[in-house]
């Protein structure tokens, strides 16, 4: 399969800023991967992503250089209309996209904005919806739901416009572990049944890095690490960027060093406690 996205050398920097937010940054995601960006606050994540669905640089002005590519074609040469098909993007509060009456209104309006026939649209809206299991909800008012529903209303809006790619910004930070959980599994679910690439912005990498196929680390702007969770999280370089490496994941480094489990892959916590329970 091929990429749906490539990011090559990239550079951005905001109006009167002395330095990039972005540098020098290359990437390419093949199609159906799930892709995690980590890195300390302020490295760069959320411009990244800005510059994957568009609003860099059609929303925010700024020194730009390098090229962003959806499915092949060029993010600065394309429109917002056309990209907001491709790329599927969740603000981080989700109070900032919830506006409707009812949460199908809601789930329908970036198609209402495409002007798509009405029975399509009926179509969309239900299949995302019961994609998320909100279809009970679907005359309720958003405002009046839990932080993890609002979440599931919001991603539904975000997949009626079936989009190949969809870019979440920290979608875990408002939502308490269960949820979070709740979330991931809804994300390795939609890969499976729909294809869909996502590239995650998430510093709880607990929850993510046993699905994710992919792990990147940005620093001041760069790519400072990338691999598979696993490579990444177990090598050498993994605290000089302040990775949060997952509490599990520093347990299984210890008892590694002593010898007592491997570091072939991520253990979850069940796995290390049944081999260490079982002794040598
Ligand atoms: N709208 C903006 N205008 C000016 N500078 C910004 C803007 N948004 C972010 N920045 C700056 O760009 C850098 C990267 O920020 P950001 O992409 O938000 O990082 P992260 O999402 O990793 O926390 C920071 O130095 C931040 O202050
Ligand atoms: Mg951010």
């Amino acid at each position: 399969m091929g990429n749906i996205l490539e990011i090559d050398d990239l550079n951005f920097s905001y109006p009167d800023s002395p330095r990039k937010a972005v540098a020098d940054f290359s990437l390419n995601v093949p199609e159906g991967e799930i892709v995690v960006l980590a890195g300390p606050s302020g490295c760069g994540k959320s411009t990244l992503l800005r510059a994957v669905n568009g609003l860099i640089p059609h929303m925010y002005s700024g020194e730009y250089s390098g090229e962003v590519r959806v499915a092949g074609a060029g993010v600065k040469g394309s429109n917002m209309r056309d990209l907001a098909q491709k790329v599927g993007f969740l603000f981080q509060n989700p109070e900032n996209q919830i506006f409707m009456f009812t949460v199908e209104r809601d789930v329908a309006f970036g198609l209402e904005n495409l002007g798509i026939p009405r029975p399509e649209m009926r179509e969309r809206v239900d299949e995302a919806m019961r994609l998320l299991g909100i279809g009970d909800l679907a005359l309720r008012a958003p405002h009046e739901l839990s932080d993890g529903q609002k979440q599931r209303v919001a991603l539904a809006g975000v997949l009626a416009m079936r989009p190949k790619l969809v870019i979440l910004d920290e979608p875990t930070s408002l939502l308490d572990p269960k949820t979070a959980g709740e979330l991931v599994d809804l994300v390795v679910r939609l890969r499976k049944e729909l294809g869909t690439t996502f590239v995650v912005v998430e510093h709880r990498l607990d929850l993510l890095v046993r699905v994710a196929d992919r792990l990147v680390v940005m620093n001041e702007g760069r790519k400072a690490l990338e691999g598979t969770p696993r490579d990444v999280l177990f090598g050498e370089e993994a605290d000089k960027y302040g990775v949060a490496t997952p509490a599990v994941t520093k347990v299984q480094k210890m008892l590694a060093g002593g010898g007592l489990v491997s570091t072939d892959r991520l253990m979850t916590p069940a796995e290390l406690a049944a081999k260490v329970g079982r002794g040598r």
